[in-house]
């Protein structure tokens, strides 16, 4: 295995608390291991243009380990595969020029950070030819093999700390408030911040709900004096036998866009309860500020194991949180899945046990 001299990081998808972590994690272990750092600016767009790079040396990520965002920029359309980008010499399919530019740069290899997405056009330059680990992003926690991707706690932390502040609210006006969460697909941020912030219905994708359900645990908390309601929505929830709610559909090298979750399930409840209903969409609040220190910690392990492997010469895999253990997958076993909530997860039945309502 030759030594690695040079290897390049970047930072792909929607951003989250913590990639700036892993970037310094990186810096700091590779050159203290004799290897240079490039920084690849937006997503693979570093890999596409030229002067969309930069070294990365100790002092410039001094200070970054607590801030929000990513210093090397990142975009969630970005895929040189499938979306054709605007670049100095016309639009093309930009593949190939990612692995040309990848060996004029003189890299040994790549650590791409990044969710689903990212991951899976990172496993196709795997495939031709250019060595590289992944780590996996997302506040959605949705990824396989791992059992939490940084920014999740950050979210979640936030989510709580929103929902106690919607229950003194709540509780003086008698309403019922509805908290929409981030959660495509999977339900982990509202299960975690609905239960650390005692939330009476918890509605996820995994599990259909039936409005007239949510409006009944409302009417029943009347009965016993709770005149009031939180309900914490996934903003991928659906209704059962019905679809999620989005504000744009899905087009090239771009995601669909979901929206409208928790407007239209506080509009029904008004509607079955007679009682005031009030929307709190987190959105992207959620994936802003300061990582929590788990997540630091988390995304400095990370980065720490990224380079560990490139270092061993184990290719094209992802790093993976198997507690208490920082471990690895190879990243094909992992991209196109996602990693949803078992509906017979023991926090589900938990939550039930205490009386939370899942709308089913
Ligand atoms: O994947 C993370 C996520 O936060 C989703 O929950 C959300 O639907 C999406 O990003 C929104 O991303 P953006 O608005 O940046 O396209």
């Amino acid at each position: 295995m030759p030594k690695l001299k040079r290897i390049g990081v970047l930072t792909g998808g929607g951003d989250a608390p913590g990639l700036n972590a892993v970037i310094r994690a990186v810096v700091k272990s590779g050159v203290n291991h004799g290897i240079e750092v490039i920084g690849l600016e937006d997503s693979f767009d570093g890999l596409i243009e030229p002067n969309r790079s930069r070294v990365l040396t100790a002092k410039d990520v001094t200070g970054i380990l607590r801030r929000g965002g990513t210093i090397l920029g990142t975009v969630n359309r970005g895929d040189p595969f499938a979306y054709p980008i605007d670049t100095s010499d016309g639009k093309q399919d930009y593949s190939e020029r990612v692995v040309d530019m990848f060996h004029r740069m003189g890299l040994d290899a790549l650590v791409v950070i990044g969710g689903d997405g990212t991951l899976a056009i990172a496993n196709k330059f795997a495939k031709m030819g250019i060595p590289l680990v992944g780590v996996p992003k997302t506040i959605d926690n949705d990824i396989v093999g791992t059992t939490n991707t940084f920014g999740f706690d950050t979210a979640v932390s936030f989510a709580t700390d929103a929902i106690d502040r919607l229950h003194t609210t709540a509780e003086a006006h008698r309403r019922v408030m509805v908290v929409e969460v981030m959660g495509r697909y999977a339900g982990w941020i509202a299960l975690y911040a609905g239960v650390g912030g005692g939330a009476d219905s918890i509605l996820i994708p995994e599990i259909p709900y039936d409005i007239t359900k949510v409006a009944q645990q409302i009417r029943d908390r009347d009965a016993w004096g709770a005149y009031f309601s939180i309900i914490v929505v996934a903003e991928g929830a659906k209704p059962r036998g019905g679809r999620t709610s989005l504000i744009q559909h899905a087009g090239v090298g771009r995601a669909e866009r979901l929206g409208g979750a928790g407007h239209s399930i506080a509009a029904a409840l008004e509607e079955l309860t007679g009682k005031e209903s009030r929307t709190v969409v987190l959105g992207h609040l959620q994936r802003g500020g300061s990582p929590t220190s788990f997540d630091r910690v988390l995304a400095t392990r990370f980065g720490g194991k990224a380079v560990e492997l490139l270092l061993n010469g184990e290719f094209n895999r992802m790093v993976a949180f198997a507690p208490p253990d920082i471990s690895s997958v190879p990243i094909d076993d992992v991209v196109g899945k996602q990693r949803l909530v078992p509906t017979d997860f023991d926090l589900v039945q938990t939550a039930r046990s205490i009386g939370v309502s899942f709308g089913d």
